[in-house]
């Protein structure tokens, strides 16, 4: 239908533009990877893995970015049994902090990385809102995906107020110095910059505005993780769509995107 349509066209977008960059600049080792990533949130049944089919089908056998999809809890197994010995992953979009225990309804990373994901989303905006997410329970839990063998995407991101104060640099710099364990390393760490304000709402940052926060976020890192830091991937996620994913990922420092409505 059209709402697949658009997924494709959006995914695709992505890895062309992250493909064509990539093929431009002679990357070294050590560079970020490069990923389009979907997050489905809380959508999707049993019905809609066909989707996957069809990304699989569409993915470069030699593309320069990774794919990745994540789908909600209920969809993991079936959706890694699809895409297994293809370069499509998938992740998952929250864990619990402890590996086992009486938390009902919660999800270990280990219970994930057993269903067949290989990465996990953590502090989305959704939950930081939702659920009262901390800086210390998602550093909690980006250290609960590394125990497990996962890579966890941190998400971080300002609100509209805060942006409006000026605050943007600040607020986001604090969540990440927080919400980051110590000892994280580029294959096992992702950073997802999301402005809350361009989640869902069609208003996606604008290149200046993200090359000022992924700049922020670089330096950040290599300051505080040396060039573990400087090789993990930022992505940029709110409002990215086929129109605008080019213009994004030309921008420094963007390795990829984190795309929610249009995945
Ligand atoms: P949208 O692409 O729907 O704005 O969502 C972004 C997002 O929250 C991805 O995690």
């Amino acid at each position: 239908g059209g709402a697949m349509d658009t997924r494709r066209r959006a995914c695709e977008a992505a890895r062309t533009s992250l493909d064509r960059r990539k093929s431009m600049s002679n990357v070294a080792p050590s560079s970020p990877e490069k990923l389009a990533a979907g997050n489905w949130k809380m959508n999707g049944t049993s019905a809609d893995l066909s989707i996957l089919e069809t990304i699989i089908r569409d993915l470069a056998p030699e593309a320069g970015a990774g794919a990745l999809i994540c789908p909600p809890a209920t969809l993991l197994s079936a959706a890694a049994h699809l895409s297994k010995a293809t370069p499509l992953r998938i992740g998952a979009q929250n864990c619990h902090e402890a590996a086992t225990g009486a938390h009902t309804g919660d999800i270990s990373a280990e219970m994930l990385r057993d269903a067949g994901a290989t990465h996990v989303i953590v502090g989305h905006s959704e939950r930081r809102t939702d659920h009262g997410e901390t800086d210390d329970a998602v550093r909690a839990k980006a250290e609960a995906a590394q125990r497990a063998g996962l890579t966890a995407i941190v998400c971080v991101g300002e609100t509209e107020d805060e942006r409006e104060a000026g605050r943007q640099i600040e607020v986001v710099t604090s969540q990440l110095a927080g919400s980051l364990p110590d000892g994280a390393t580029a294959d096992r760490t992702i950073i997802a910059y999301e402005p809350v304000w361009a989640i869902g709402t069609g208003k996606a940052a604008t290149p200046a505005d993200i090359a000022e926060i992924h700049g922020a976020i670089r330096s950040a890192l290599s300051t505080r993780f040396g060039a573990q830091g400087s090789a993990m991937s930022l992505l940029y996620g709110g409002s990215v769509k086929p129109a605008n994913a080019a213009e994004i990922f030309a921008v420094e420092n963007v390795d990829g995107a984190l795309i929610g409505g249009a995945s």
